[in-house]
């Protein structure tokens, strides 16, 4: 009875004739009563859309089929007809329904609407439902436009390690990794713990960004890409930010910032065309439930140049704004976030990428440019969220890297292996890393980063 090879809920509602004897399974959505038989709403998540089936009083298990319930799991065999009803083109007729699974009555998920809040507490059924069953088909998607995208520019996808020794952006959000035993950890004459004596025989994390060791390998393959989890002990509660969150981060070799830039934004613009194209069922549903806007602003972006600013311009913008911002503007000062979207939204009206950010916002690998002043980081900002891009062309000269270290108080020694890749055949090269959920709440509206992850870890909060 069960089998892979069963009729998806979507393949039978795209056929194009009648079948007979086919298997559908899946879960029960609805279902009620009419004189003579009941009706089933079935769901496999293979669509948004659910399909109808019949069950006729004359089934010998009829009895327990008006017991079934929504949430329970059911396999149908039977015929595809062309249903008589409104709403849908096909119904399945069975002449046979195995109940799988049933259901409790305490089953939390039902047919009216529950708010992503209620939904986020119960992560582990929300896929059941219409919205988050749109948002996880659309992810999966994504991640293939990606893979997609860069294998068809000749990228080679290189998976970086997940534990590591270096704090790649120098922020110090880093969730430690060890083994030692915290009642009693080997100490130092001091009394401070010895990491010498832990697992890997030094300090470890996870990492938060693999970018480090996707230079060594762009100064080898010349144009690579990362596409992995990454982390951040990041306590800020808001709801663009996860502390578990996965990027993609291209590097190449023999690339400057300009050609940077434009990679970033041919990406974006290509995620977008993508899902436009092959979700458009579920993205329907975004725009009619989440985001009535959606659409327009979606094709929008697609049409339109994506503006490009120096820092030094954008910040000249938002001191001549005239409005008024909770945090101060000034050179030197990081934009934040009401400043970004003031920029997109306000402003250019479009996705912008600023570029050339005062050194001292920035961490170590960017390259300095030649005021001295100002280093070749980009970021790029999508309106209704900020920053979705951040990147740069690396520093490629030795002796500014070995300054730029100690400028940000690091130990040139410990990144010995970092800066063999400037001893040995250095090249200028550039990457970025793109948020891969900052992306999908892009593209389907949601506003809330934790409903574009299965399982989101943010501060206070790993459940499931
Ligand atoms: O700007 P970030 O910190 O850049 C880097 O990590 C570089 N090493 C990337 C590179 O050049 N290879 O992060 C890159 C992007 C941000 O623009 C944002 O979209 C996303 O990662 N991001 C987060 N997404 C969700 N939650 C968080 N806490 C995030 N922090 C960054
Ligand atoms: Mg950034």
């Amino acid at each position: 009875m069960f089998r892979l090879t069963a009729t998806t809920v979507k393949d039978a509602m795209q056929s194009s004739a009648p079948r007979s004897d086919i298997v559908v399974q899946g879960w029960v959505r609805t279902r009620r009563d009419s004189k003579t038989f009941s009706f089933l709403e079935l769901n496999d998540g293979s669509s948004l859309r659910s399909l109808q089936v019949i069950a006729k009083d004359s089934l010998p298990n009829y009895g327990e089929v008006q017991k079934i319930t929504t949430g329970a799991s059911i396999a149908v065999h039977g015929d595809l007809v062309a249903s008589p009803g409104k709403g849908q083109r096909w119904e399945l007729v069975a002449d046979r329904i195995d109940i799988v699974g049933r259901a409790e009555d305490s089953y939390p998920l039902q047919k009216k609407g529950h708010t992503p809040e209620f939904l986020r507490e119960i992560a582990h059924l929300r896929p059941r439902s219409n919205l988050f069953g749109c948002v996880f088909r659309v992810r999966s998607r994504l991640a293939f436009a990606i893979h997609t995208f860069f294998q068809e520019r000749g990228f080679v996808y290189v998976h970086t390690p997940i534990i590591t020794a270096s704090d790649c952006e120098g922020a110090g959000e880093l969730f430690r990794v060890t083994a030692i035993d915290p009642a009693s950890p080997p100490r130092r004459a001091d009394g401070s713990i010895d990491y010498t004596k832990d697992f890997f025989a030094r300090c470890t994390y996870l990492t938060v960004s693999g970018q480090l060791e996707a230079e060594a390998f762009a100064c080898a393959l010349s144009k690579v890409y990362t596409f992995g989890p990454t982390f951040r002990a990041e306590n800020s509660n808001t709801s663009r930010h996860a502390s578990e969150f996965w990027m993609i981060e291209p590097e190449m070799a023999f690339c400057d910032l300009q050609g940077n830039m434009d990679l970033a934004e041919e990406l974006v613009k290509y995620l977008i065309r993508d899902v436009r194209e092959n979700c458009a069922e579920d993205m329907e549903l975004f725009a009619k439930f989440v985001d009535r806007e959606l659409l327009a602003r979606l094709d929008f972006v697609l049409d339109r140049q994506f503006q490009r600013v120096t820092y030094t311009e954008a910040v000249e913008l938002l001191e001549k704004s005239g409005q008024k911002f909770e945090f101060p503007i000034g050179s030197g000062l990081n934009l934040q976030s009401e400043h970004e979207r003031w920029l997109t939204e306000k402003h250019f009206k479009s996705p912008v990428t600023i570029f050339n950010y005062p050194k001292q916002i920035k961490p170590f690998y960017m390259r300095l440019n030649d005021d001295g002043k100002t280093v070749t980081a980009m970021d790029l900002l999508v309106p209704g969220i900020g920053e979705i891009v951040g990147g740069s062309q690396r520093e490629e000269r030795l002796e500014v890297l070995e300054q730029n270290m100690r400028r940000h108080k690091m130990n040139p020694a410990e990144y010995k292996w970092y800066l063999d890749l400037r001893r040995y055949g250095s090249v200028p090269h550039s990457g970025f890393g793109l948020g891969f959920e900052r992306m999908l709440m892009f593209v389907t509206g949601v506003s809330n980063i934790r409903d574009v992850i299965p399982f989101a870890r943010t501060p206070g909060s790993a459940e499931f």
